[in-house]
């Protein structure tokens, strides 16, 4: 009896709950791996069933995770146009999204084409209850939804930008808001133009690409669906049709902005519960710092031997002149290091950015550790090189609890940045305030991320999240048919007026002729 009554609660568990989610994060990049992998982690806690296509799968598996290996697509993408001194060079302009879409589009096709995942989109045994694909200046992965006839869940990494809402509902308008490739952060009348220029362009470059998009999405999962005796829809009708765009963001990294229904805030959704406990040497030095911690990491892509000797002497020289104890993340040591300098391999920047004697962060602005600077509350010093560092580094500035340093400089600036944000207490006041508001929410964004989930999946694809604005024609939301129609209007009473006049002015001359 109890062995029966056992089982059945068993099945109705399996029954009820676990829902089979298809997890797609394509991009060999280091950042990109810890987004998908937070979608990992917070869905099999919650008793999901996850598939996750990934380069970067894990030996040993935990129960309800199964990997799809993809890693050989790590040639599809050159890492090398990341590369720090590529883009110092000025080899190639990363923030020029006409470069890039083709770039993203190639990938996807290359990765699409490989073994793994052509085996496991043929499988006709594969069934999902939703998958979620993470968004890169390519809609091609929209097609995941098709094959598998389940909503679409669209993942964005960074601050809702002008692309991804105009996917789920319409474009920024660029009047308040800057494109997130942007350089500069002001609204002067000639900025508000150059930013609606962008996003003209946005819109013309995706426009004159479609051609190309829309065979591309026939060629790559045209064969698969008609294997699985489907048509496949218009592409457009796929990548417009996501329920959801869950997005790595959090109003108070970013702006103010109206936004649709179905996009959510799931920013911090990486972030470990609970902060662990720094490293033993570490630990050692952070609690032996008399005077705090500087932490300078310029994350995974600035790599130590493309600094040049004389600029990390400068730095270390730099450096030394401060009282406070500076953990420098780099790969490789370097030679004759100051007293009051470490470096680093490897540091658990979430342990040591919440550490209290952690004073300042000197960062390239990347949107995660953005995210972790808000979290613990510390001052930064921004130095971008690249895509939407500049917009994070900019508004943190605008936010009152940063400085920006651009590239290139020597270090003097630098130190002057450093002096100034640790002498003059506002920017830490700032940071506190803003981590207050950061950290205040109803719930932690794990939670969130799975409940939207689940309610995309309960609700057939969420319909009534949808944007109304989403298929109306922008010169319907612009007026411009009524524009059209008033001018049209006015134009041709003016010339029946004008018209009456002549004919009267004619009449009037010659009754005076007869007279
Ligand atoms: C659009 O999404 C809904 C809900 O997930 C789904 O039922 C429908 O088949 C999708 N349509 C297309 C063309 O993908």
């Amino acid at each position: 009896m109890i062995l029966k009554y056992l089982i059945s609660t068993i099945l109705l568990v399996n029954i009820c709950y676990g829902y089979k989610v298809l997890v797609v994060f394509t991009l060999p990049g280091k950042s990109h791996g810890i987004l998908g992998e937070g979608y990992v982690r917070h869905l099999l806690k919650a008793g999901h069933e996850v598939t996750y296509v990934t380069p970067f799968p894990e030996k040993n598996p935990p129960k309800n995770l199964r990997y799809i290996d993809v890693s050989e697509n790590t040639k599809c993408l050159n890492m090398g146009i990341f590369d720090i001194k590529v883009i110092m060079d000025k080899e190639i302009n990363l923030q020029d999204q006409n470069v890039i879409i083709p770039i993203m589009d190639n990938f996807w096709e290359c990765t699409l084409k490989k073994e793994a995942l052509q085996r496991f989109l043929y499988d006709q045994n594969e069934k999902f209850d939703a998958v979620v694909v993470e968004w890169l200046y390519s809609e091609l992965g929209s097609g995941f939804a098709t094959v598998f006839n389940c909503p679409l869940i669209w993942s964005s990494s960074m601050d809702p930008s002008t692309f991804v809402l105009s996917l789920i509902d319409e474009h920024l308008n660029p009047a308040y808001t800057v494109h997130h490739m942007s350089k500069d952060y002001s609204f002067s009348f000639l900025d508000r133009v150059y930013q609606l220029w962008s996003v003209a362009r946005v819109r013309y470059y995706k426009w004159a690409n479609s051609n190309n998009e829309n065979e591309l999405f026939k060629q790559l999962y045209g064969p698969i669906v008609a294997k699985k005796n489907r048509e496949l829809p218009e592409f457009d009708e796929v990548k417009y049709n996501a329920s959801l765009m869950l997005g790595n963001s959090n109003i108070v990294a970013g702006a103010g902005i109206a936004l649709p229904q179905n996009y959510k805030h799931i920013g911090g959704y990486h972030f470990k519960e609970e902060i662990e406990p720094l490293p033993k040497d570490m630990k050692e030095i952070v609690e032996n710092a008399p005077h705090g911690v500087i932490y300078f990491s310029m994350g995974s892509n600035l790599k130590s031997s493309n600094i040049p000797d004389k600029l990390k002497r400068e730095l270390l020289d730099m450096f030394s002149e401060f009282k406070e104890t500076v953990i420098w993340k780099l790969e490789k040591t370097i030679p004759d290091l100051p007293k009051n300098v470490h470096i680093s391999p490897w540091v658990p920047q979430q342990s040591l950015l919440a550490h209290p004697k952690c004073v300042l962060f000197i960062t390239h602005g990347g949107f995660l550790s953005l995210l972790e600077t808000l979290r613990a509350g510390k001052p930064i010093i921004g130095i971008p090189f690249f895509a939407d560092q500049y917009l994070n580094v900019n508004r943190a500035v605008a936010k009152g609890f940063a400085k920006r340093i651009d590239f290139g400089e020597n270090v003097i600036p630098l130190k002057e940045a450093i002096k100034e944000i640790l002498e003059n207490p506002s920017y830490q006041q700032r940071a506190k305030e803003l981590s207050v508001q950061f950290n205040d929410r109803i719930v932690p964004p794990g939670k969130e991320l799975v409940y939207w989930i689940e309610h995309v999946i309960k609700t057939n694809g969420a319909p009534h999240l949808r944007s109304a604005a989403l298929h109306v024609s922008w010169y319907k939301k612009m007026y411009l048919d009524l524009l059209s129609v008033t001018v049209i209007a006015l134009v041709m009473i003016f010339v029946i007026i004008k018209y009456l006049f002549t004919f009267m002015q004619v009449d009037t001359h010659q009754k005076k002729k007869v007279h």
